[in-house]
């Protein structure tokens, strides 16, 4: 089964960073001048800022905005929560779902994984599923079956007609986002084939299989980021720390415009 698709998807989570709104748009500014100059047929650049700058920034420019998080329900008593609705209308595109950091820290379910893609899905926001073990779990070698599990739960009762052209999946080993490891190209590549067979099983075809991008995230850099795509056949990148650095990020992002 091919894993290749047309554009690379370079895609940075700046998490709970910066602290200032003027840090914020130099950031941003940064990216969006060079993503001015290459060819956006080839690269997909999304910045997912925290909630609060969203609006400081073009959201009809050719950098994408996502979101790194958003609410199953689109109005109501949710005290701190932000609806696809909202995101929408400030014309986000796309958004983090079931980061590893939110399970962990936050608590977050898988059945609140399957919840909020419902929900982006239906509010026309497009949700990158994050998924990706644990080192205990990759040591004990159930990282297959920890993959299909959160696949599965994660796109329970989801149309495929829904997910294609729209869902994005990220697999982001746990022990690897800001640690410095970085799995094998090989690792990967058989990673990203194991989601493809999940979609295939689930949807009894290969329709979603090859239409949904599928991404690696943890501790890519400007000396990685290429093999990491290159090697695997995977179809972009969900960047942490390095899309911090604006120079960095943008370097990698022209690496794949050529
Ligand atoms: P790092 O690139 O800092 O390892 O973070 C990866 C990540 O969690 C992106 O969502």
């Amino acid at each position: 089964m091919d894993l290749k698709q047309t554009k690379t998807y370079i895609i940075g989570n700046w998490k709970m960073n910066p602290a200032s709104e003027a840090d914020a748009e130099e950031m941003f500014d940064e990216v969006e001048d060079e993503v001015y100059k290459i060819d956006d047929e080839k690269v997909e650049v999304v910045i997912c800022p925290p909630f609060v700058f969203l609006s400081n920034f073009d959201s009809d420019g050719k950098v994408k905005l996502g979101a790194q998080d958003i609410f199953w329900e689109n109005s109501g008593a949710f005290t701190g929560e932000i609806s696809a609705d909202m995101l929408r209308r400030l014309g986000v595109r796309y958004a983090i779902i079931g980061h590893s950091e939110r399970r962990q820290y936050l608590g977050e379910t898988d059945e609140m994984v399957n919840l909020k893609i419902k929900a982006a899905l239906a509010g026309k926001v497009r949700p990158i599923l994050c998924i990706g073990e644990t080192l205990e779990e990759r040591q004990r070698g159930d990282t297959g079956e920890i993959i299909v599990n959160q696949v599965e739960k994660a796109l329970t009762e989801i149309p495929e007609k829904d997910l294609i052209g729209n869902l994005v999946i990220a697999y982001e080993p746990i022990w690897a986002i800001g640690s410095g490891a970085v799995p094998s190209p090989d690792e990967v590549m058989s990673i990203g084939l194991l989601i493809k067979k999940i979609l295939a099983k689930i949807y009894g075809n290969r329709v979603a299989a090859e239409s949904v991008p599928i991404l690696y995230g943890g501790s890519v850099n400007r000396d990685n980021a290429f093999d990491l795509v290159d090697k695997t056949g995977l179809s972009g990148l969900l960047i942490g720390g390095a899309s911090l650095k604006p120079r960095e990020f943008v370097e990698i992002v022209r690496r794949f415009a050529k």
